[in-house]
C-alpha cells in the first residue's frame, strides 16, 4: 500500500510498525530502502527473505544524527569523524568497526557496520520518530529484489513488491544511485562503491584507495578506463549494450532487434531518429550531466522494461571523475 504525501501522524504510525517488528519502504535522497529495527532479528531476516539477499551481506543502518555512532561503533578515526561532520546528512555511508552484540544480524555478522545519515526529510522523520521509540537505527538495502534495479519512485517499489508493503511516497529520489561507500576501518579512507558524493570531495579530508579501479577515473583530464571485472546487478530484463556514439550508429544500421530502445545524448539520437520507420524502438534523450543522468538512471531502465525492450542500448558516458557512479551501475547493468 503506497502511502501519498505521509503526514506526520503517518510517519509516526510508521515508526510504531517498525518498533512493532514490521518491515516498510521510505524513501531517501538516493534511492527507496526497506527498512525494518536494526536491532531486531526477526524483523532483519525478513529483509533477506523478502529481497532474496544473500545472508551474507550487511544491510546499510541508517541513524537520525551522528550522535547514534556510538551506539553502533567504535574505535572511530578522526577523518571519519570529519566526514560525519561535513557530509551528514547526505549520500555518504561509513563502514566501521562495530561495537559486539549490537546490530548482528543487520550486519550478517561481519565485525563491521555500514551507518549513514540520510538526508531526504521523510527518512529523518521517521527516524526521529523511531527513535524515540527506543529504535537506535533503521537497517535498509535498496527496496528491489536482490540485484534487479533499485527504485528511485514509490511505484517502483509497489511494482517490486505489491500491495501488502506499507510505502511511504516521498516523490522521485533527488539523486538516483545509491550512496557512495567508505571503509573507515583500515587506516586511511577506501571506496568501496562509487556514488554522488566524489573520492575528490573526500580527499580533503584524508587520500582516498579505490581498489580495482583504474585511479585515472579519479583525477581529470585522465585517460578513460573502467574496470571490467565488475559483477552483474541492477539488471533490468533487457540486455543492455553500452556503446559509443559511432558503434551505436553501425550497430544501428544492421540492427535487426525486436522491441529495441535507446537512451542517447541528442547529438547521437538525431542520425538514428532519421532513419526511423520502425515502431518497435523506443529512443529517449540522455541528459548531458552526471546528476541528471543518475537521477533518471534506473527509472530508465525500468521505462525500457516495462515497454518490453529486448535490448537497451546506452551511450558510454564519458570516463571523467564526476560519471563515476553512473558508469559503475551502467557497466554492472551491462554484464549480465
Ligand atoms: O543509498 C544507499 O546506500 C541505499 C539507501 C536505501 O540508503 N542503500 C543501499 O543499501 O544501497 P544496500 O543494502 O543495497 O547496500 C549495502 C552495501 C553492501 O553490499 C556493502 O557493500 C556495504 O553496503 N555494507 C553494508 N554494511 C556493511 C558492513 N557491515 N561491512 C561492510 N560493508 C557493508
Ligand atoms: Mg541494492
Amino acid at each position: 500500500m503506497i502511502i501519498n504525501a505521509p503526514s506526520a501522524q503517518d510517519i509516526r504510525q510508521a515508526a510504531k510498525l517498525l518498533k512493532a517488528g514490521a518491515l516498510l519502504a521510505f524513501p531517501t535522497e538516493t534511492v527507496y530502502g526497506l527498512g525494518a529495527d536494526a536491532q531486531n532479528p526477526q524483523a532483519v531476516a525478513q529483509i533477506f527473505t523478502l529481497k532474496g539477499r544473500p545472508k551474507d551481506h550487511p544491510l546499510i543502518v541508517h541513524i537520525f544524527s551522528a550522535q547514534q555512532v556510538h551506539h553502533f561503533a567504535t574505535d572511530i578515526p578522526t577523518f571519519a569523524s570529519e566526514l560525519m561532520a561535513r557530509f551528514w546528512p547526505g549520500p555518504l555511508t561509513l563502514i566501521l568497526k562495530r561495537k559486539p552484540g549490537v546490530a548482528d544480524a543487520a550486519c550478517a555478522h561481519q565485525a563491521t557496520i555500514g551507518l549513514r545519515v540520510p538526508k531526504h526529510p521523510l527518512a529523518l522523520s521517521l527516524l526521529g520518530d523511531a527513535l524515540s521509540l527506543g529504535v537506535m537505527g533503521i537497517a535498509a538495502p535498496s527496496a528491489n529484489r536482490f540485484g534487479r534495479v533499485s527504485p528511485t519512485q514509490a511505484q517502483h517499489v509497489f511494482d517490486e513488491f505489491g500491495a501488502a508493503l506499507m510505502i511511504l511516497d516521498g516523490a522521485a529520489c533527488d539523486i538516483g544511485i545509491e550512496s557512495t561507500i567508505i571503509d573507515c576501518t583500515r587506516g586511511t579512507p577506501i571506496l568501496l562503491r562509487p556514488g554522488q558524493l566524489l573520492p575528490t570531495q573526500i580527499e580533503c579530508f584524508a587520500p582516498v584507495q579505490v581498489p580495482g579501479m583504474s585511479p585515472s577515473l579519479l583525477t581529470p583530464q585522465s585517460a578513460p578506463k573502467v574496470s571490467g571485472s565488475l559483477l552483474s546487478h541492477y539488471a533490468p530484463r533487457a540486455r543492455v549494450r553500452l556503446l559509443s556514439p559511432d558503434d551505436m550508429q553501425q550497430a544501428f544500421s544492421f540492427c535487426e532487434v525486436p522491441n529495441l530502445a535507446i537512451w542517447s545524448q541528442e547529438p547521437c539520437i538525431q542520425p538514428l531518429l532519421a532513419n526511423l520507420n520502425q515502431p518497435n524502438i523506443h529512443c529517449k534523450i540522455m541528459p548531458q550531466t552526471a546528476k541528471e543522468c543518475a537521477r533518471e538512471l534506473f527509472a530508465t531502465l525500468r521505462e525500457f522494461d516495462a515497454l518490453g525492450a529486448s535490448e537497451i542500448w546506452i551511450q558510454t558516458p564519458p570516463h571523467e571523475p564526476q560519471w563515476l557512479g553512473v558508469l559503475d551501475r551502467l557497466t554492472r547493468a551491462a554484464h549480465s
